[in-house]
């Protein structure tokens, strides 16, 4: 008898020792503890026992039921702890990256960002083109024919085999595109890559970002156009910024205009950045023309509108005090570290 229950000890310790994962707790409890379980049938046993012997067993017996069912506590709350550190797991062999090392958006992203929440909320939707642009939507549809002089201002990477391929040098041709898909009446933003084949320098990048943007309304005049330009530079550069529009020539609006704000740096009084004029040239803009809205199949008899493109880099890089247009591809982290 003695024997029979040092023996059942033994099994339910080698059971517990041995417990996998997926092993139910509650089954070996059971089998082991349970009424009908291996301690209980062995108790019954000692019914058969001689008076004297069954005392000294029974004391054998509740000992080895004491014992077990603390064996079978510590078993449970191991488990418990285990499932919590499961919960809890950590790489100890991951990399770990100095604390106050934090990963940023890039200046041009944040300038454009900013934009496009001022947009939004001013009522316009933001929209998206295709960088790889038919010569059609980039020129053509932009009043721009293929034989105008026009298309000389600007330097085009052409695709070779496909002639009627760009890259797209302004997000402009998105204009036509959206009249088309969205029809009139129609207010959006088009921030982009646009790409041109220029001998770069500190001013110039064959790589670079714009904001478009685009309203077409009835009854919309140079004014509509001029407050909302006002309100951006406004946005961008403070209460005390300054807009002026000053004459300029691009083929799909008339009359069209360039955009300067007051030099961040002087203030406008003058100074090296604003080679001392006191104004730094930073959108293109004007009314549509109507040749653009009827390529949009907007009647411009019914509908006008104003355009706008902003040099995204440029505003990047006069918010941002960059003084290099290279910089901003180059991916040099000490460069974008500084933001
Ligand atoms: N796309 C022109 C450029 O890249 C900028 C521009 C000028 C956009 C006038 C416009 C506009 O929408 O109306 O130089």
């Amino acid at each position: 008898m003695q024997q029979k229950f040092s023996d059942l000890k033994k099994t339910f310790d080698a059971a517990l020792a041995d417990l996998k994962d997926g092993v139910d707790l509650e089954e070996i409890k059971n089998k082991f503890l349970g009424r009908k379980g291996y301690l209980a049938t062995l108790m019954k046993e000692m019914a058969d026992l001689a008076d004297d012997e069954r005392k000294a067993i029974g004391r054998l017996a509740n000992e080895t039921k004491m014992a077990m069912e603390e064996g079978f506590a510590r078993a449970e709350a191991a488990r418990k702890t285990n499932q919590i550190l499961e919960g809890e797991w950590l790489d100890v062999s991951e990399p770990v990256f100095p604390a106050d090392e934090h990963g940023h958006l890039h200046p041009v992203t944040r300038v454009q960002e900013e934009l496009e929440d001022l947009f939004t909320s001013m009522g316009f939707m933001i929209a998206d083109g295709p960088e790889l642009e038919s010569d059609f939507f980039n020129f053509t549809a932009l009043n721009i024919p293929p034989t105008h002089p026009a298309r000389d201002m600007q330097d085009t990477l052409y695709i070779k085999n496909h002639p009627d391929q760009v890259m797209r040098t302004q997000t402009s041709p998105v204009q036509v595109r959206a009249m088309r898909k969205y029809g009139a009446p129609l207010r959006l933003v088009v921030p982009g890559r646009c790409f041109r084949n220029e001998s770069t320098d500190a001013r110039h990048e064959h790589t670079f970002y714009q904001l478009e943007g685009l309203v077409v309304d009835k009854g919309i005049n140079f004014a509509h156009m001029k407050a909302s330009l006002e309100k951006v530079a406004k946005h961008l550069f403070g209460e005390e910024a300054e807009m002026r529009l000053r004459p300029k020539f691009y083929p799909f609006v008339e009359p069209g205009v360039r955009g300067e704000v007051t030099c961040f740096l002087c203030h406008g009084k003058g100074c090296r950045v604003c080679k001392n004029s006191g104004w730094l040239e930073v959108l293109g803009a004007g009314l549509v023309h109507p040749n653009v809205l009827r390529e949009g199949g907007v009647d411009p008899n019914e509908y006008q509108g104003f355009a706008f493109g902003f040099g995204l880099s440029r505003l990047a890089m006069l918010k941002y005090n960059i003084d290099d247009a290279r910089l901003m591809q180059g991916g040099d982290v000490r460069f974008l570290q500084q933001f």
